[in-house]
C-alpha cells in the first residue's frame, strides 16, 4: 500500500502533466480542478510571499515593501527522500536544474519582467516552479499579487479591480484551500484578504486564517481575540506568525535563524505563550499538509470517477488519431494515458 506522502506526489505530477499536456478532461470539471491546491491572499505587503517561503524552509521568492509579486506563481513542493540533493525547476526552462535557491529568485524576477518589462504592471499568466528537496512536505501552493486599494504611478486604473479578479479565479476554485494573510498591524476586521475569503467560502472550510507582523503591534495591544477565533470564526485555528523584517531581510538573516527567532517569540511570548504549540512557520506547514491528505482522502472516490472518464476520453483521442502513434502529440497522449492508469491504481489500493 502507498503511502499518503506518495499518494500527494502523485498528485502533484498529475496536476503538472495536466498543465503541460492541456485540459483532457472534458467537459465540466477537469483533473486540475479536482486536486487541492494552496493559494496565498492578502493585501499587498501583509507578508504572503514571507510565509510561503517560511513554509517551504527555504529563501527563493521575491519579497520586500512595494508590488513585488506581479504574476502568480504555482509552486509544487516534492519531498525527495533524505540525503537526496535538492533542486528547483521551471515550466518555461524544462532542462535546467537550479541548485542556488538565489538563483530561483532571480529567474522568477526575469521571468516576471519578460512578460510585464520592468514596470509596476502585474500579469495573469503563472510562473511554474516545482522545487524537489528532502525539507520540504508534498504540496502545491500558489503566490499571488496582493490585493491594492488604489493604483498607483505606472499602473492602469483598472489594477485593483484586476488583481482582484485574478485573485478570485484562483481562490473560487472549490478545491482552492485559502491562505488568508492579514496583518496584525492592521484591522483585520478590514482585511482584504478575510473579505476576499469569505465572499468566496462564506463557511470558512477551506480558508485558514494566517495573521503576520505579530512582532510589530502596538505595545499594549496583542491579537488573542482574533488567534483564539473571538473576532472571526473559521473552521480551522488561526495561526500566528513572525516573519523577517525588512531589517532582516537586508541584512540576510537566514531562514534557519528566522525559525528559530520565531519560536522564541512564541515560546517566551507573555501574551502568546500558552499557544506557542500551535503558532509559527513550522506548525502552519504541517497543519496545511495534514488538511491535504484530509481533502484527497475524500475526493478518491470522485477523483477515480474522473480518471475514468479521462481514460476513455483518451482511449477514443488515440483511436482517432489511429495507432501507432509516431507524433509527438500521440506520445503526450499514451504519457498522461499511462499516468491515469497508475494514479488509478494508487487510488484503488488506498479504497481498499
Ligand atoms: P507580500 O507583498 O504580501 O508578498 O509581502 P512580503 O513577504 O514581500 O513582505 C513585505 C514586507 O513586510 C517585507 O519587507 C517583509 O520583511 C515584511 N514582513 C512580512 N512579514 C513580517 C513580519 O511578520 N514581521 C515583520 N517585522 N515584518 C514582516
Ligand atoms: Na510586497
Ligand atoms: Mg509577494
Amino acid at each position: 500500500m502507498a503511502t499518503m506522502e506518495s499518494l500527494i506526489g502523485l498528485v502533484n505530477r498529475i496536476q503538472r502533466a495536466c498543465t503541460v499536456l492541456g485540459d483532457y478532461g472534458g467537459e465540466g470539471m477537469s483533473l486540475w480542478e479536482a486536486l487541492p491546491s494552496v493559494a496565498v491572499v492578502g493585501g499587498q505587503s501583509s507578508g504572503k510571499s514571507s510565509v510561503l517561503e517560511s513554509v517551504v524552509g527555504r529563501d527563493f521568492l521575491p519579497r520586500g515593501s512595494g508590488i513585488v509579486t506581479r504574476r502568480p506563481l504555482v509552486l509544487q513542493l516534492h519531498k525527495l527522500d533524505k540525503g537526496q540533493s535538492e533542486y528547483a525547476e521551471f515550466l518555461h526552462a524544462p532542462k535546467k536544474r537550479f541548485t542556488e535557491f538565489a538563483s530561483v529568485r532571480r529567474e522568477i524576477q526575469e521571468e516576471t519582467d519578460r512578460i510585464t518589462g520592468k514596470t509596476k504592471q502585474i500579469s495573469n499568466i503563472p510562473i511554474h516552479l516545482s522545487i524537489y528537496s528532502p525539507n520540504v512536505v508534498n504540496l502545491t501552493l500558489i503566490d499571488l499579487p496582493g490585493l491594492t486599494k488604489v493604483a498607483v504611478e505606472g499602473q492602469p486604473e483598472s489594477i485593483v479591480e484586476d488583481i482582484e479578479n485574478m485573485v478570485r479565479s484562483y481562490v473560487e476554485k472549490p478545491n482552492c484551500i485559502i491562505l488568508a494573510i492579514s496583518p496584525a498591524n492592521q484591522d483585520i476586521a478590514t482585511s482584504d484578504a478575510i473579505k476576499l475569503a469569505r465572499e468566496v467560502d462564506p463557511a470558512g472550510e477551506r480558508t485558514f486564517g494566517v495573521v503576520t507582523k505579530l512582532d510589530l503591534m502596538d505595545k499594549g495591544t496583542n491579537a488573542l481575540d482574533v488567534l483564539e477565533g473571538r473576532s472571526y470564526r473559521l473552521q480551522h485555528p488561526w495561526v500566528g506568525i513572525v516573519n523577517r523584517s525588512q531589517a532582516d531581510i537586508n541584512k540576510n538573516v537566514d531562514m534557519i535563524a528566522a525559525r528559530r527567532k520565531e519560536r522564541e517569540y512564541f515560546e517566551t511570548s507573555p501574551e502568546y505563550g500558552h499557544l506557542s504549540h500551535k503558532m509559527g512557520s513550522e506548525y502552519l506547514a504541517k497543519l496545511l499538509s495534514k488538511h491535504l491528505e484530509t481533502v484527497i482522502r475524500q475526493r478518491i472516490p470522485s477523483i477515480i470517477a474522473l480518471i475514468n472518464k479521462t481514460i476513455d476520453e483518451l482511449n477514443a483521442e488515440l483511436d482517432r488519431i489511429g495507432r501507432p502513434i509516431a507524433v509527438d502529440s500521440g506520445a503526450q497522449l499514451y504519457t498522461i494515458l499511462e499516468m491515469c492508469r497508475a494514479f488509478d491504481r494508487v487510488f484503488k489500493e488506498h479504497l481498499d
